[in-house]
């Protein structure tokens, strides 16, 4: 049997990480689960995230003999990760800011998040630990986040608002830690809106890493699995939604079993 491999977000943000772990393990089972009903999770009480974070992770748990859940989710990892670890007896992976890396490099760091994230205290701690001397100048934006939404069902992210969201920073920063899941598909973009000099660092790959870590390696049929994925409100753009999930190696949308948000 394959390693089966939750991956969850409150959006496609998560399709960022899923692309390196695909990368790294490509003959898993992939479940990918995103809470559109609730979407933006920037702008969520705690309270609220932990409640509808365990729910619908128990929910696939429950449905698929799951390996590794991964909470594909910087807003979700920043309070949910105590509680989810209590009650699954299986490894539970946050995502968690490159603050560290980008403290290696430079001390003229952006973190760019959601409006939750730039507030939580875990946040700050992170920053205390990994980047004593370093400035880091904090962006929370959840327009960001509807834009690279946006983006993946087709449509142009606009440069001149992009700059705009961003002009705070202008000859600021000169590297840029991307502490939200969607962000990574706006990389290109915001070069283009900051320059090409600027270095824009996310934790895909390190969380892909762990993720093999974690699992432990057996001998695995040589298949490849078409991933199944799970959302908890009907899109009005589900057909583009499809196109994009099937282009990554899913079959179309299923639905969760949640009442409204
Ligand atoms: N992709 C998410 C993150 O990494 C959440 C974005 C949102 O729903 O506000 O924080």
């Amino acid at each position: 049997m394959p390693k089966h491999i939750l991956i969850f977000d409150s959006g496609i943000g998560g399709l960022s990480v899923y692309k390196e772990i695909k990368y790294q393990l490509p003959l898993a089972k992939y479940i990918y689960a995103f809470d559109n009903a609730a979407f933006p999770y920037g702008e969520l009480t705690e309270s609220v995230l932990i409640e509808r974070t365990t729910h619908i992770v128990s929910q696939l748990c429950s449905k698929f003999p799951i390996d590794i859940v991964v909470i594909a989710c910087n807003t979700a990892s920043t309070v949910v990760l105590p509680s989810l670890r209590d009650k699954l007896d299986i490894p539970v992976v946050g995502v968690v800011p490159a603050i560290k890396p980008a403290a290696l490099v430079s001390n003229k760091i952006g973190l760019l998040a959601t409006p939750a994230t730039v507030k939580r205290s875990y946040t700050y701690d992170l920053i205390k630990s990994f980047a004593p001397i370093s400035d880091v100048l904090l962006l929370g934006s959840t327009r960001l986040v509807e834009m690279a939404e946006e983006k993946m069902v087709g449509v142009d992210v606009n440069i001149d608002e992009l700059k705009e969201i961003l002009s705070p920073w202008e000859n600021k920063v000169d590297t840029i830690v991307l502490g939200c899941t969607h962000f990574p598909f706006l990389k290109n973009e915001i070069k283009k809106a900051l320059g090409n000099k600027i270095l824009l660092i996310d934790s895909g790959e390190a969380i892909a890493r762990r993720v093999k870590q974690l699992l432990k390696s057996g001998k695995e049929e040589m298949i490849i699995y078409e991933g199944e994925v799970f959302c908890s409100a009907s899109s009005i753009k589900e057909e583009a939604l499809n196109s994009t999930f099937k282009k990554l190696g899913f079959s179309s949308l299923q639905y969760l079993d949640y009442p409204k948000f």
